[in-house]
């Protein structure tokens, strides 16, 4: 992609997530409405979709060539990553949005012919902007991000998962996942993929394993892990496709064959 033209798109992107932030903070204590997708568990509001409105309304008039691949119904039917394609999750965490009202972000991915140019994840009550352009690194606000640590040994990581993978479940057999467990050093559950791959690229955690998630949920967190040197692939090894649900494993490479071939492989349904 054109520097300047990915340049422009930055600077809208930024400026519609940031307003996009500061309306759900002004509204944070409105009252909500509440409806449930998939099952029970997967709650959507109307603050979810304002915002996707919001977003896709300026993409579309701004953009009108881009396409967008988002949540809440307000995108295109994307089917492959051809052209420029904005992945957006308006808020990833809907359930801590509700019931915490914190822990929730924004989440954008921005592909041109398939590769991520531009991601950015909004924690939207601490106000932190994630964000990263291809090849010039990732930022935490203003701050630079410094590369993942290099010689991580696997007993001394923090992993991000959530209890599905200990639980039983189609994707893996969670008695491996359970050995994983004792093997690091700690794991952690946010409630919501897009924070976890900011943690990542923050190096605050050291990886994170996601189980049948949505292009949106991670498309945006993706490309802030790449720009410091970490790797995004299926739970084999391989390119993650952004077009399908997926399991994937987020981390450094050090630890990336180790976690695939002693534990995934091992455990795989
Ligand atoms: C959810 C969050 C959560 C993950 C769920 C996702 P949503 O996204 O990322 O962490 O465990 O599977 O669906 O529904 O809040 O946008
Ligand atoms: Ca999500
Ligand atoms: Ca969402």
């Amino acid at each position: 992609m054109d520097t300047k033209l990915r340049d422009d798109i930055f600077q809208h992107a930024k400026e519609w997530i940031l307003k996009a932030g500061e309306t759900i903070r002004g509204k944070i204590n409105d009252p909500l409405i509440i409806d449930t997708k998939s099952n029970p568990k997967d709650l959507v509001t109307t603050m979810d979709k304002e915002t996707e409105y919001f977003l896709a309304t300026n993409i579309k008039k701004t953009y009108p060539n881009h396409l967008l691949f988002s949540e809440e119904g307000y995108g295109d039917d994307v089917t492959s990553l051809d052209g420029v394609v904005w992945i957006v999750d308006p808020i990833d965490g809907t359930m801590n949005f509700v019931q915490q009202k914190r822990n929730f972000a924004i989440s954008i991915g921005i592909f041109s012919e398939g590769i991520g140019e531009i991601g950015f994840v909004y924690d939207v009550m601490a106000d932190i902007l994630y964000s990263a352009k291809r090849n010039e690194g990732a930022y935490k606000n203003d701050v630079k991000l410094p590369p993942l640590k290099p010689q991580l040994v696997l007993d001394e990581t923090m992993l991000g998962f959530n209890h599905h993978w200990l639980c039983e479940n189609s994707v893996m057999d969670e008695r491996v996942m359970q050995q994983l467990v004792k093997k690091i050093r700690g794991s952690r559950s946010y409630g919501s993929a897009a924070l976890k791959l900011a943690y990542v690229a923050e190096g605050i955690i050291d990886g994170y394993l996601t189980m049948n998630l949505a292009p949106w949920d991670i498309a945006g967190g993706i490309i802030l892990v790449n720009e410091v040197g970490g790797i995004t692939t299926d739970l084999d090894g391989a390119p993650v496709t952004l077009l399908t649900n997926e399991s994937t494993l987020t981390c450094h490479p050090t630890i990336q064959q180790e976690i695939i071939h002693d534990y995934l492989q091992q455990g795989k349904k």
